[in-house]
């Protein structure tokens, strides 16, 4: 079938194409209808069907003899370690694991927070909750204490597995103070926590309280695969949102399950056996949608890379795992392919090694520029396919489906849209607009199996976040414009989120920490261009009258207090004094306006400006950080 017969199949009768779906993976209970739409516009999926993610994901797939094959590759030239586990490994890990956690006390619904770098118990850890029912919350380990307090209190778990430490390049990050620091500042206390002991620092444990990873689960009975109803959660996932408080997207077991599964053959063109790198961290989304679960739940061999793309040793490192593993498929962030262009222009380290397995390149987490994409086309000598989605969506919304049909692809486009997904353009006042033509990008309800049903104990704000702005639709918070092939491009967010390095940041949060800095009296955080990252967080900082500091030292505090308060993952090392920020008549600060003159974007004077002196300053300011390129 073509990807328009498989579109307009999905559009005509959804029902009956997600129930032909959902017969891809295994049921207890097979469910009796896709869609459930009893409390429109809230919506859920195969609610009355039966099943487990756990199961799905690796049991099944023993039983069907393929319990030799490796399931996950961990290649960690970071810590020179390389491992290779089996899914009949893998079982027994995993099942031992989720007996030690049944035996402590967490059943079905209790949530699991897990503070894991990538290493294979990371992983092990998420399918264990999913095993028993437990739903698992993983956070980055680039977070601080006060971040993943934040969500302790949110998701208000039973228990935290955790690693010793992270490595990064340039120092080995202790995770297990930070966890400590971050039960100290929470309300809520977790039971107990599980500490994965790493070499490279060996955290000291309290009894009773925290159990070291081996002792935990020596003595455990495996754990069985708890029966979930389709419509219960397997995760959730926090995201950044335009205030302090993340957003706790919640992912259901089968919809997830049956769309995963299915963007694995008809998007990325795999199958099981094949090897499927995904190039990111199982904090964010595309870690749990590519690393852990889509691989597995299609039976193929997921690659766990700990490192960097460059540095790690060097600018080939991801040559070097493509060889090694004949890696099919390859999925990350342009930032990534960026770095490496930087250190290695003509591609000498690209050349060293045989990438003859590599079929295809996707790209996604931010927009790829067309000179990234290019040269990866250059140098690979495989289709280089941008696409897009977002943590709340789960898995790609626009794409070109590689394994339905090798449609074109077009420059600035991220593809097209994917079946389930009726994704529209639309201006202000909720109307579509032309071919062609700036927008909001908007989903018309209901969205595909997979996709958030709603936000952790908010379901006000998932409301008034997605879908009060056009009833009918889900707000994606990107604007852009759709072509009249029905190729998608994503320009920019609406709200005030950005992206640094693949990474979903908020301007919100880093503005209400600046704002606790004593001498700060108004700030803002726009997002600037950067070649490397994308974006770069820039704060605007207007002092308190009669501070006695100097602006370099409160510039100095403020980015050492977004580093202590957020996390090194903020990247925020700008910032500058200016004397006002520029505001509407009604109040509202000009972020906007602001970032394109740092960027030296052509920017139009806001009708709606109080000053229009204020931009001037702003200008001089930013000139003075070595940002402002203005032309206008
Ligand atoms: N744990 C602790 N700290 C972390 C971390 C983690 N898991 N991940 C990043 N950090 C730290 C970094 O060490 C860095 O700290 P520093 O300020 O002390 O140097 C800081 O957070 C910012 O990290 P990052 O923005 O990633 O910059 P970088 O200079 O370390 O690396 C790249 C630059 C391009 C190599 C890196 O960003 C990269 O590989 N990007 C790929 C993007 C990606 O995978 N995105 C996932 C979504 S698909
Ligand atoms: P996250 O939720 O962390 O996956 O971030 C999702 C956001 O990243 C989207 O809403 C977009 O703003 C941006 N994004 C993701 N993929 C792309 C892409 N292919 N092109 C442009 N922006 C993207």
């Amino acid at each position: 079938m073509t990807y328009k017969q498989v579109y307009d199949a999905a559009q005509a009768d959804p029902e009956k194409f997600w129930l032909q779906a959902a017969g891809a993976i295994d049921w207890f209970k097979k469910p009796t209808r896709a869609l459930d739409d009893s409390n429109a516009p809230l919506y859920q999926w195969y609610s009355d069907g039966v099943m487990n993610t756990c199961y799905n994901a690796l049991d099944r797939h023993v039983m069907a003899g393929r319990g030799e094959q490796t399931a996950i590759i961990y290649d960690s030239p970071i810590t020179g370690t390389k491992d290779k586990i089996t899914y009949a490994d893998l079982t027994t890990r995993v099942a031992r694991l989720a007996g030690a956690l049944q035996q402590r006390g967490i059943s079905k619904g209790d949530r699991v927070l897990i503070y894991m770098p990538m290493v294979p118990e990371a992983l092990e850890a998420m399918l264990a909750c999913s095993r028993i029912g437990a739903i698992h919350s993983v956070v980055f380990g680039g977070f601080a204490a006060n971040e993943l307090a934040v969500r302790i209190d949110d998701a208000t778990p039973k228990a935290i597995i955790a690693a010793s430490c992270g490595i990064e390049p340039n120092r080995v990050v202790e995770y297990k103070p930070l966890m400590d620091g971050a039960i100290d500042i929470a309300s809520h206390k977790p039971d107990f926590t599980v500490v994965l002991q790493r070499p490279q620092s060996i955290a000291p444990l309290k009894d009773g309280f925290d159990f070291e990873w081996h002792a935990f689960q020596q003595d455990a009975a495996p754990a069985e695969c708890e029966p979930m109803q389709g419509n219960d959660p397997l995760y959730i996932l926090y995201t950044s949102g335009t205030t302090g408080q993340p957003k706790g997207v919640i992912r259901d077991n089968a919809g997830h399950a049956v769309a995963l599964h299915w963007t694995m053959k008809n998007i990325y063109n795999v199958d099981a056996g094949d090897v499927f790198w995904a190039a990111s961290d199982v904090g964010w989304v595309v870690g749990h949608s590519y690393i852990c679960y889509g691989p597995l739940l299609a039976g193929a061999t997921a690659v766990l890379f700990e490192g960097k793309p460059v540095g790690t040793p060097d600018a080939g490192t991801f040559w070097r795992v493509i060889e090694e593993h004949k890696v099919v498929s390859m999925f990350t962030a342009p930032t990534a392919f960026r770095a490496i262009k930087r250190e290695d222009p003509e591609g000498a380290y690209v050349r060293k090694y045989d990438l003859s397995s590599l079929r295809v390149l996707y790209l996604a987490g931010e927009r790829a520029d067309s000179d990234t994409i290019i040269w990866a086309q250059n140098q690979l000598g495989v289709p280089v396919i941008d696409h897009w989605w977002q943590t709340e969506i789960g898995y790609p919304a626009v794409a070109i489906p590689m394994g339905l049909e090798q449609m074109p692809v077009k420059p600035g486009a991220a593809g097209v849209a994917m079946p389930g997904f009726d994704i529209q353009v639309l201006d202000d006042g909720g109307h579509q607009v032309p071919a062609g033509e700036m927008g909001a990008i908007a989903i018309k309800l209901p969205l595909p199996p997979g996709t958030l049903p709603g936000l952790w104990n908010a379901e006000q704000r998932f409301r008034k976040s997605y879908l009060e702005a056009f009833p009918g639709y889900y707000e994606t918070g990107d604007a852009g414009m759709i072509d009249e092939d029905g190729y998608v491009y994503i320009m920019a967010r609406t709200d005030d989120v950005i992206n640094v390095a693949g990474h979903r940041l908020s301007t919100g949060a880093m503005e209400e920490v600046l704002s606790c800095h004593p001498d700060v009296a108004e700030c803002a955080v726009i997002g600037v261009a950067d070649a490397l990252k994308g974006q770069l967080p820039l704060g605007l900082l207007c002092l308190n009258a009669g501070t006695v500091k100097t602006h370099g030292e409160i510039v100095a505090e403020c980015i050492k207090l977004v580093r202590e308060k957020i996390g090194p993952v903020a990247a925020f090392k700008l910032a500058c004094v200016v004397d006002r920020l520029p505001k509407t008549r009604s109040g509202k600060v000009l972020r906007g306006t602001m970032a394109k003159i740092a960027d030296g974007a052509e920017w139009k004077l806001p009708a709606t400006i109080d000053d229009p002196e204020v931009l001037v300053e702003i200008s001089t300011a930013l000139q003075a950080t070595g940002y402002a390129l203005n032309k206008s």
